[in-house]
């Protein structure tokens, strides 16, 4: 979507935590999540081409794992089928898998393979030793034959098949784009993408990505490249698809203005950074214990200090793994999940939500 195609009235959209902003940034901005895109729709933006949403009531699948082996350094690929070989429901390239890990964590992860293979899916999944143990039990703990339970497909960051096209990776964050790369050299679209990575031997699938077409892949190893270079390739009114850590987000959406670039679609992988955040109390159960959340800090991340099994998945606001009741305090909402209803309810996600300066939250943990 070229952001000359949005009305007026998408400097009046919500920010990525439902807060009223005119960033330029939410001009170019065309992909965000599922959950994220209602808001969009409901403004008449165009929407991506997307297979219909699942219906929620759709259960669960029940896969095995018939793939585990190392691709990257610190990188392992997982394969998951049917366990009678059925066909996989289809997904479409920037789709993501939520998997129940057996010690009932729930992770995200693109998938990376092709969705011409109905017969697995494919994930890979970077270890990361501070990152709440999710990496680690798949790295670890998941072998050949286990079964997990795995929502079906769905499309956080789906491929609109523009002709000029920029994909920027940063590390694991090339797992979407390699299913949108392969789509794009399919459809004899312009593409080029742009994989950035700390070492050649950390940055998983560069030999199948060269293979689909050499000319179209840039490694940028050993460093942190700035957005401006990181657009260098774009074409005038290319689009950019971006996912990695959020440095590289932020930059890219800095050099933004000065490149050719027309619309900006990206998938974050790491925590949302705080925006104006400000220190508040939480409070664990009516007569526990009150911690206090510092203005740079998350709740979820201040309550997981005293609670360290509390659930997260995406720490982004949108899964809703990391739901608490709230008994006590006025919050604000800055997720893509709940409902005004749960909400009023009492429903919160910490992840994302903080209160008011000095607000004190009671929470039925
Ligand atoms: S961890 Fe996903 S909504 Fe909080």
């Amino acid at each position: 979507m070229d952001h000359t195609t949005l009305p007026e009235s998408a400097s009046l959209l919500p920010d990525l935590y439902g807060r009223p902003q005119a960033d330029r940034f939410m001009r170019h901005l065309t992909a965000f999540g599922d959950r994220y895109t209602p808001a969009l729709g409901s403004l008449g933006l165009r929407r991506s081409p997307r297979l219909p949403e699942q219906p929620r009531s759709l259960p669960a699948l029940v896969l095995v794992v018939t793939g585990h082996r190392p691709v990257a350094e610190d990188v392992v690929e997982l394969r998951l089928a049917d366990p009678s070989g059925d066909l996989l429901p289809r997904w479409q390239p920037g789709a993501h898998l939520r998997l129940t890990l057996p010690s009932g964590r729930e992770r995200h992860y693109s998938l990376c393979g092709d969705p011409a293979d109905r017969r697995s899916y494919r994930i890979a999944v970077r270890r990361l030793p501070d990152g709440g143990g999710g990496s680690l039990e798949i790295h670890d703990e998941l072998h050949l034959g286990v079964r997990l339970t795995v929502r079906r497909p769905r499309n956080g960051f789906p491929f609109c098949g523009e002709q000029k096209l920029l994909l920027l990776a940063g590390g694991i964050g090339v797992t979407p784009l390699l299913p949108i790369a392969r789509e794009a050299g399919r459809r004899g679209l312009d593409w080029h993408l742009v994989y950035a990575g700390r070492s050649a031997e950390t940055m998983p699938f560069t030999e199948e990505l060269r293979a689909l077409a050499p000319e179209r892949v840039s490694l940028l190893v050993g460093r942190v490249p700035s957005g401006a270079e990181l657009l260098e390739r774009a074409r005038p009114g290319s689009a950019v698809y971006c996912c990695g850590p959020a440095p590289m987000l932020s930059a890219v959406q800095r050099a933004l203005d000065a490149s050719p670039a027309g619309a900006l679609h990206f998938e974050r992988f790491a925590a949302a950074p705080i925006v104006d955040g400000k220190p508040f109390t939480v409070q664990l159960g009516a007569d526990g214990l009150t911690l206090d959340v510092a203005a740079d800090r998350s709740a979820l991340d201040v309550l997981r200090e005293a609670r360290p099994d509390l659930p997260y998945s995406c720490h982004q606001g949108f899964c809703g793994t990391c739901r608490v009741q709230l008994l006590a305090g006025t919050p604000d909402h800055r997720d893509r999940r709940l409902t005004s209803e749960e909400r009023a309810d009492g429903a919160l996600l910490p992840c994302v939500s903080r209160a008011a300066e000095g607000e004190h939250l009671v929470l039925d943990i």
